[in-house]
């Protein structure tokens, strides 16, 4: 009996979270790709330089990723300190903390702030799906 109430209760709980979990990629699609392409091969974004407002989110990605190096390989801390680094940029972004090579910043200019737009939970999924979208792929 008593079984059968903590597993009842256990569903309930999973169904909320459920309910209230945000999508990544939902929110990369609402808030972000209007700028960031998805995914694009470095000869098409020479191709289409001119109508491209940001580099592709495939290349943040992958700068983000490859340029933080956890000293003893912890994968779980690279994840942490990446997502940090991509929610901090969101709300915050400026010159010095890019890590963009200089002629996409002299052509693209610096993200203006998204701060106000997301909310944590958004800024949260969005940075784990921006870690786990990319995994095993390349910008070349
Ligand atoms: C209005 C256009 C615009 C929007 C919207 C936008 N970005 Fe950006 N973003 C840029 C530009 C331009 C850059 C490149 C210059 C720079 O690094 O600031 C950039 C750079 C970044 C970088 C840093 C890359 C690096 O190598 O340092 C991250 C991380 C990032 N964007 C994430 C996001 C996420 C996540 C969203 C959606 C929540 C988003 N951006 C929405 C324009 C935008």
């Amino acid at each position: 009996m008593k079984k059968k109430i903590v597993l009842a209760l256990a569903f309930g709980l999973f169904g909320c979270t459920n309910l209230l979990a945000v999508d990544g990629y939902e929110v990369y699609k609402a808030k972000c790709s209007m700028c960031h392409l998805e995914n694009i091969s470095k000869a098409d974004v020479v191709k289409n330089m001119g109508k491209l407002k940001a580099p592709p989110m495939v290349e943040v990605a992958n700068q983000v990723k490859g340029n933080i190096v956890i000293a003893d390989g912890d994968d779980d801390v690279h994840r942490h300190v990446v997502k940090l680094f991509i929610k901090d940029y969101i709300a915050h972004p400026e010159l010095e903390k890019s890590m963009c090579n200089p002629m996409a910043l002299e052509r693209f200019g610096v993200m203006p702030s998204q701060e106000g737009k997301l909310t944590a939970e958004e800024i949260d999924a969005v940075a784990d799906w921006i870690y786990d979208r990319y995994e095993g792929i390349k910008f070349k």
